[in-house]
């Protein structure tokens, strides 16, 4: 068990806490706070501790160079809007510089400031250990809550354990307790949907789930691959070419572990990949050669619902279909309803499935929704994330 806020005394320290702030934007707007609001239990312990807060995070990809576009700013609004209170905005293109370093000097028990994007340098993603002691020397004590970004080992998640005590924020303590006890400690039935295009974007989460599952549900693109693995005309359907052997020994290693492994029953194809397409419900050895899978059928919803009605534990992530077109949602929808009308515990994998979630009004009915896309996903591989690794033991 890694050491918490609650482990150590911050009362008039300096924390320096990495935040995973990484939001969508459109036109300068933020588009969904979720992440900047699952980062205030942190924030507000350590205002209410009566320490000094200076935060970090990355926005984006802006590979080392200084560019607006993908400045912290908004989010500092945002936040001190959440927070009720200032949040002072250390702006500056090296992100820490004389200036902020003053800031950082004179920032008092209970005040909040937040630096630039820490990836306007080039140090940051490189691990550098040189950005990693200038960060470190703004505090007395490394506080990680960036669950998002635990799976990249940067100068601000991991290396700047380097040179300060690093514990956990409320966050990453939770994350790690949804997503390590589902897998870990399951109760049974235990099932996993996995969705999305490409198996072998999945590949070392199918296999480490296959060990601890009871079921394993496949859905989405992906499926076609597996189709294909069994002889299936796909159409014109998305293949993940490079994966056709490895769907086969996963079909194999299925059967000798006693996992279930459901396939798609039938398919919702389309003639083109456009919402207002012509459409075909047909089952899935009998797939035309001019049309393209876009959803799971009717009677792979009932079947997947049946399976998710008696489980205890599921764990679910990517979409059943191309849900961002209406017309080729439901499956993706059907299962996120089943989700969250089940007695189970549901864990939402991020990315895709989140967004799915949250955009079908469905995020309050799960038990945990990861703020991790790729995060969680190496969480479920079973890898020691490298922002995780680096926090102190109890
Ligand atoms: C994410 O959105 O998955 C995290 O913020 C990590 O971002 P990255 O993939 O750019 O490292």
């Amino acid at each position: 068990m890694k050491k918490t806020v609650k482990d150590i005394d911050v009362r008039g320290k300096k924390i320096i806490a990495r935040c995973d702030f990484n939001v969508p934007q459109k036109e300068g707007e933020i588009t969904d706070d979720t992440r900047i609001r699952a980062a205030l239990p942190t924030i507000e312990y350590l205002i209410e501790e009566g320490a000094a807060v200076i935060l970090m995070s990355h926005l984006g990809r802006p590979e080392g160079e200084p560019n607006m576009k993908y400045t912290l700013k908004p989010v500092a609004k945002r936040l001190s809007e959440l927070l009720g209170k200032e949040v002072i905005f250390a702006e500056s293109p090296v992100v820490v510089d004389d200036d902020v370093r003053a800031k950082a000097t004179s920032l008092k028990a209970g005040e909040v400031m937040l630096l630039e994007n820490v990836r306007f340098r080039k140090e940051e993603t490189k691990n550098g250990p040189e950005f990693a002691k200038e960060l470190a020397s703004l505090a007395d004590i490394f506080v990680n809550d960036a669950f998002g970004t635990a799976h990249r080992a940067h100068a601000s998640t991991a290396g700047v354990a380097d040179y300060l005590p690093a514990v956990s924020g409320f966050l990453i303590e939770k994350e790690v307790k949804f997503l390590g006890n589902a897998v870990e400690n399951p109760k049974r039935p235990f099932v996993a949907i996995m969705g999305g295009a490409k198996v072998g974007d999945k590949i070392s989460v199918i296999e480490n789930l296959l060990k601890k599952v009871d079921t394993l549900i496949i859905g989405g693109g992906m499926a076609y691959t597996f189709y294909k693995a069994l002889g299936y005309e796909i159409g014109t359907s998305i293949l993940d070419k490079d994966s056709i052997d490895l769907a086969k020994s996963l079909l194999k290693r299925a059967e000798e572990k006693g996992v279930k492994l459901l396939i798609p029953v039938d398919v919702l194809c389309a003639k083109e990949f456009k919402n207002e397409a012509e459409t075909l419900i047909c089952d899935s050895d009998d797939m035309p050669e001019d049309m393209m899978g876009m959803d799971i059928g009717p009677k792979t919803i009932e079947l997947y619902k049946k399976e998710i009605e008696r489980a205890q534990t599921v764990v679910w992530n990517g979409p059943m279909g191309v849900f961002e077109m209406e017309n080729f949602a439901k499956g993706t929808l059907e299962i996120a309803k089943a989700l969250g009308e089940s007695e189970a515990v549901t864990i939402i994998g991020g990315g895709d499935s989140a967004a799915a979630v949250e955009q079908f009004g469905l995020a309050d009915k799960m038990t945990h929704i990861s703020t991790g896309g790729g995060a969680s996903l190496e969480f479920l591989e079973g890898k020691e994330l490298p922002g995780i690794a680096v926090l102190e033991e109890k």
